[in-house]
């Protein structure tokens, strides 16, 4: 196993559509092998999801690590994650509303851009064994699988900013000052 390097903006392979994971062959070595350096990759950049593509391999398969802060009064809050391997996964909007959020890439290291996106999703896919999932997401999760499924159809954040001047480097981003600025307060 081993890190992989991450693919960055301008490379036209993140610009492709990835194909399909025939699902006879999610359990064979070279898929294992794949979403476990997909794990490593990700942890490596501490990122919070990675999709295939990033690093050069054109198949419909993502890995997040959803975060979550937890805590009680025994302690301080903790980090702890769930991670999770998601293949051909399929999205259905089920609402029209949206929210905006913040967004980073691994392949746009540095930047951030506030997209807004549907709130609620049905989200379908296989999991690492093969078996199917289906389920309702909202909320920060939705923005991470929304943008890692993006991914496989050759679709990046910046090309859904809200608005191209809410963007920029993460060491200069003043983001309410830009909010402002942009709504014309
Ligand atoms: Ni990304």
């Amino acid at each position: 196993m081993s890190v992989l390097p991450i693919l960055k903006a301008g490379n036209p392979l993140l610009r492709q559509h990835a194909e399909p994971v025939d699902p006879s062959s999610i359990g064979s070595a070279e898929i294992r092998r794949l979403i476990d350096e997909m794990f490593e990759t990700m942890a490596a950049a501490r990122g919070q999801g990675l999709a295939a593509p990033q690093v050069g391999v054109l198949k419909r398969i993502i890995v997040v690590r959803l975060f979550s802060s937890t805590g009680d009064e025994d302690g301080p809050a903790e980090e702890s994650y769930t991670d999770r391997v998601l293949i051909n996964p399929q999205i259905k909007l089920l609402e029209e509303a949206r929210q905006g959020s913040w967004e980073g890439c691994l392949s746009l290291p540095g930047l951030a851009g506030f997209v807004e996106r549907p709130r609620k999703i049905r989200l379908s896919f296989l999991d690492e064994k093969g078996r199917p999932h289906d389920e309702t997401v909202r909320g920060y999760e939705a923005v991470v699988y929304q943008h890692e499924c993006d991914h496989l159809d050759g679709v990046l954040y910046i090309d859904r900013l809200a608005d191209s001047r809410l963007f920029g480097f993460d060491e200069d981003l003043d983001t309410k000052a830009l909010r402002a600025l942009v709504s014309g307060r």
